[in-house]
């Protein structure tokens, strides 16, 4: 299994020896590293030192090549909320949460997103529990309504996005139903995995309330990244916008006659922070499992690379990419579900490029940059007026903060855009300017800007007061 940031060690192998197969393991080749989740390292032979990062702490390990120990532990600026800074380890720390020391909940949810692949962990000595998840109204659960403790083959699903989704699992079986206090169904639901601790990665016991709940808080702000097909100024193209009528609207299932709405089960409402599922659960009518919870659509184009099994076809159809493909057992190829519709391959093409092009709570924008100098003033303007245009849009949702960074006059500056396109200064004596002022500044050759559009909310911290203390950062 991989365990990104698992071990805070570094192995010393010889790659002759793995090559001929004389390789044998030995914890003394482990060079014990403080702070914790390393993520990469550098060796500076030279000077007989490596340098490691670590994650958890934004740290830096200095290594002694000869007595192959830590020398030094550096920590850089953080600008995490502590929160999220305290809650990592529980996801990653395999020594921390496994009674080997070599599994964590990221060996399945690999950077909390999934391992594309299905596990079967049914628990043979469980017992049956009701199911208390409230039905959509056009569906009747299928009886008996409960979870069995043995649920056969699910693929990994994501951790990310959890928030206002609903209970848990593909069935829903983390219900989130004691709730204590002021919690969200999701955050008592997340609780629930606790005993996966245990029953999982064979750690002694569940870890304590107090660290659950620093997990908790941790899991509840991961998202899905921007969906890397939707165009980056959010709007859709015409296969999408067709594909986006007959979700509304509806399609025939060819086999009944009737009519069945996707929007109706699979509600889209971003301002809502909705993706595809309100968390009810519906009679998905598959013989194995009946009664499902409604699955979300941000991770969608994710799923392609299985081609043609399930429901109509039998047979696999050319070279496959992935193991396991669409729905809670990952068996239906992605040419996927609404095949049994019997559609017109038409319709089947725009329907499914429109969940591909699903919306995620972060807009496309997010994340795009563009770095303007004097040579590249005129070309990068056409990006550049799209990450100032996106940067305002706060209707029906808010997509981006968009900031500058760079070296203006031989000195680092740094800019927020606010609400109406005016861009604050990291230095409290300048005051605003236009976007069209910002680039008179880049006046010689060695003036560059980089513009990036971030996460709305974080603009402030990343343009202008990098520590968050209210100080800006040129002033400081
Ligand atoms: C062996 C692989 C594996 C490990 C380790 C693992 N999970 Fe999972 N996880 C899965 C699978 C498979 C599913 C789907 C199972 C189901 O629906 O019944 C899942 C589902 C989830 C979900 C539900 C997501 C959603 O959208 O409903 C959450 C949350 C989750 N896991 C959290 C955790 C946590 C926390 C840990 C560590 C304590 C953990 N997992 C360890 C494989 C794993
Ligand atoms: C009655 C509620 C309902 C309606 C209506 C509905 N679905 Fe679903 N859909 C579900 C449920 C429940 C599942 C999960 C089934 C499973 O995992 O076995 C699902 C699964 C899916 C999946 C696979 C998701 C994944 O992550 O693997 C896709 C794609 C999908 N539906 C598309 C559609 C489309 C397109 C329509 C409209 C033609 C539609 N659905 C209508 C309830 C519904």
């Amino acid at each position: 299994m991989s365990r990104p940031f698992g071990s805070s060690k570094i192995g010393v192998f010889q790659t002759a020896q793995l090559r001929n197969d004389s390789f044998t393991p030995d914890h003394t080749d482990h060079i014990e590293i403080s702070g914790g989740g390393p993520a990469g390292i550098v060796l500076d032979e030279a000077h007989g030192q490596a340098y490691v990062y670590t994650r958890f702490d934004n740290g830096l390990s200095v290594i002694d090549l000869n007595t192959q120990l830590e020398s030094n532990h550096f920590t850089l600026p953080n600008p995490e909320p502590i929160h999220i800074r305290e809650g990592r380890k529980f996801q990653f720390d395999a020594r921390l949460t496994s009674g080997n020391g070599n599994d964590s909940c990221a060996s399945c949810h690999l950077f909390g997103d999934n391992d594309a692949l299905a596990w079967d962990l049914g628990l043979p000595e469980g017992s049956e529990k009701a199911n208390p998840n409230a039905f959509i109204s056009i569906s009747e659960p299928a009886h008996p309504n409960r979870f069995h403790s043995m649920k056969g083959p699910m693929t990994t699903q994501s951790m990310r996005g959890l928030t206002g989704h609903g209970p848990m699992h593909w069935r829903g079986d983390r219900t989130g139903e004691n709730r204590v206090g002021g919690e969200t169904l999701e955050e008592a639901a997340f609780k629930e995995f606790n005993e996966a601790f245990v029953t999982l990665m064979g750690r002694a016991e569940e870890i304590s309330d107090l660290d659950m709940q620093s997990f908790t808080d941790y899991a509840m702000e991961l998202t899905y990244p921007p969906n890397p097909i939707r165009a980056l100024d959010n709007s859709l193209n015409a296969v999408e916008t067709r594909g986006e009528t007959h979700f509304e609207v509806g399609l025939i299932r060819a086999q009944t006659g009737q009519r069945e709405i996707c929007a109706s089960c699979h509600t889209l409402n971003p301002r809502g922070g909705v993706f595809g599922t309100n968390g009810l659960m519906s009679d998905n009518g598959q013989t194995g499992e009946r009664n499902v919870k409604i699955p979300h659509f941000r991770d969608q184009y994710q799923k392609v690379g299985m081609f043609g099994w399930g429901f109509e076809r039998d047979h696999q159809t050319g070279p496959q990419i992935r193991g396991f493909g669409y729905n809670h057992n990952g068996a239906t190829s992605g040419n996927f579900v609404i095949a049994d519709l019997r559609l017109d391959p038409d319709v089947l093409a725009e329907i499914r490029a429109f969940i591909f092009a699903f919306p995620t709570e972060q807009a496309p924008i997010v994340g795009q940059q563009v770095t303007v100098d004097q040579a590249s003033l005129n070309t990068a303007r056409t990006r550049l007026d799209l990450l100032v245009a996106r940067g305002q849009v706060e209707q029906p949702v808010q997509e981006c903060d968009l900031i500058a960074k760079g070296v203006i006059n031989g000195r680092h500056a740094g800019f927020f855009m606010n609400r109406d396109g005016q861009f604050e200064a990291d230095r409290s004596t300048e005051s605003l300017r236009s976007i069209d002022e910002i680039l008179a500044l880049i006046g010689s050759v060695t003036d560059r800007l980089t513009f990036t559009c971030t996460p709305w909310g974080s603009g402030k911290r990343m343009g202008v007061d990098r520590d968050n203390d209210g100080v800006l950062d040129g002033d400081e």
